[in-house]
């Protein structure tokens, strides 16, 4: 009897609109290419250590089930954010992993994930070439903070770029319509950790209708707290209403994140990430208290992340693209890599898919550039905002059932 040839495929990291729009990609080009099964981690690497997975072929019965998953926010196989040890540290868990894949004669391993999630594509590619196993790992690109090496940019960031400009409009407009003979200043938090990708993408929000923010507040840039305040000072001589957008991750010079000023609590994550958050909501306190007008903090939050509603057309296209790339990609022999997105072309926006060694991604940060930013660091040039432009193109309209969004939900209590 020929030997089986299965896929498994797992999530991983924090989630992203069109993340399942890769899971999507990913199965639909496995049957197309004659794969016999395509099993899905629960939780990812986490969830497979303790052998949950589900064949999808039980969750995705129609096409329009893969329409819905391409529609649905957060990681439909659960997601987790687990870091494997290195190799020498600990073999019989590299070998309880390797047992499962054999066990269910799987021929490809799929990480869709972002640069610590390619850590463990790069572990384990190693250690099969290093067991002499023919199991192939490729990692599928996912993440709203855009910092990924070596892509143009990432799935995940042009639907929070998309949702992030239009929240931060309608944020301008509600201030604007408050403020009458009085100052009112408003600070939206913004994720992206160490990276201002998605902060900067508030300065979407400067059109023929809207001002835009009045300041900008990138990570790559170290925050000096008197400085800001006597920008704020000397806007409030100008303007009534004050919009500022603050990344979670500004820092000050000492190397203290500013959320840490206020009552952030001491999480850690596997990878050594504190929890941000809290920025605007310290900002907007010191402020209150040092110019005495109203302030409020707006934290974008999981929102950003989930709003798939908001979800750009151009996005979950290429999610769906680059799931299909790897899969592409392993039929063909490649291993220990990651598929990239290349921008072909600006006007009319093209891109296609390339692919890259691992270990030149995984646990790397692509920052934005200091030329993409004005010489202060108080906003982002025209430059970035022409870079991101092409990325929130087009709505993918959910499918909508009383009023609300419908989703694809796992169906735990399918067979295996
Ligand atoms: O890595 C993506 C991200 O959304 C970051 O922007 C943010 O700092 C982090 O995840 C938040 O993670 P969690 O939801 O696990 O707190």
């Amino acid at each position: 009897m020929a030997k089986k040839r299965n896929i498994i495929v797992g999530q991983s990291g924090g989630p992203t609109a069109v993340i399942n729009a890769s899971l999507a990609g990913v199965y639909k080009n496995a049957l197309e290419r004659g794969f016999d099964k395509v099993y899905g981690m629960l939780h990812g690497i986490q969830g497979l250590l303790d052998e949950q997975y589900v064949d999808l072929s039980t969750q995705i019965h129609y096409e329009l089930d893969i329409e819905l998953l391409k529609r649905t926010p957060s990681a439909f196989l659960g997601s987790c954010r687990y870091k494997l040890p290195e190799i020498h540290e600990n073999k019989a868990l590299y070998e309880k992993i390797f047992d499962i894949l054999n066990r269910l004669d799987i021929e490809v391993f799929i990480y869709i994930g972002g640069n610590d999630s390619m850590d463990t594509i790069k572990k384990l590619s190693d250690y099969a070439i290093l067991t002499g196993q023919m199991q192939k790992f490729l990692g599928v690109p996912k993440t709203i903070d855009n910092d990924l090496a070596l892509t143009d940019h990432t799935p995940g960031f042009g639907s929070a770029a998309k949702y992030i400009g239009a929240s931060t409009k309608e944020v301008i407009r509600d201030a604007n319509g408050l403020v009458y003979k009085k100052n009112m200043i408003t600070l939206i938090e913004v994720m992206g950790r160490n990276a201002g990708w998605l902060t900067g993408a508030t300065a979407l929000a400067k059109s023929e209708d809207c001002e835009g923010p009045d300041l900008i507040y990138l990570p790559e840039v170290t925050f000096d707290m008197d400085r800001f305040l006597a920008k704020i000072k000397d806007l409030m001589n100008k303007k009534e209403s004050i919009v500022v957008a603050v990344s979670e991750g500004i820092k000050l010079a000492d190397g203290r994140y500013v959320c840490e000023l206020g009552s952030v609590g001491d999480y850690v994550d596997a990878f050594g990430h504190k929890q941000l958050q809290g920025t605007a909501t310290y900002l907007a306190n010191y402020l209150a208290s040092e110019v005495n007008c109203k302030t409020r903090a707006v934290e974008l939050s999981t929102l950003q992340r989930s709003a798939s509603h908001m979800a750009s057309r151009v996005d979950i296209d290429e999610a769906f693209m680059v799931g299909g790339a790897a899969v592409k990609a392993a039929d063909e022999g490649d291993t220990g890599k990651m598929v990239v997105i290349d921008r072909v072309a600006d006007d009319p926006y093209m891109s296609a898919t390339g692919i890259y060694d691992v270990h030149r991604i995984a646990n790397e940060e692509k920052l934005v550039p200091r030329s993409w930013m004005n010489r202060e660091g108080t906003y982002v040039t025209k430059y970035f905002v022409d870079y991101v432009k092409p990325l929130i193109q087009g709505d993918y309209q959910p499918i909508m059932v009383n009023g609300l969004p419908r989703h694809l939900v796992l169906n735990k209590k399918a067979k295996r």
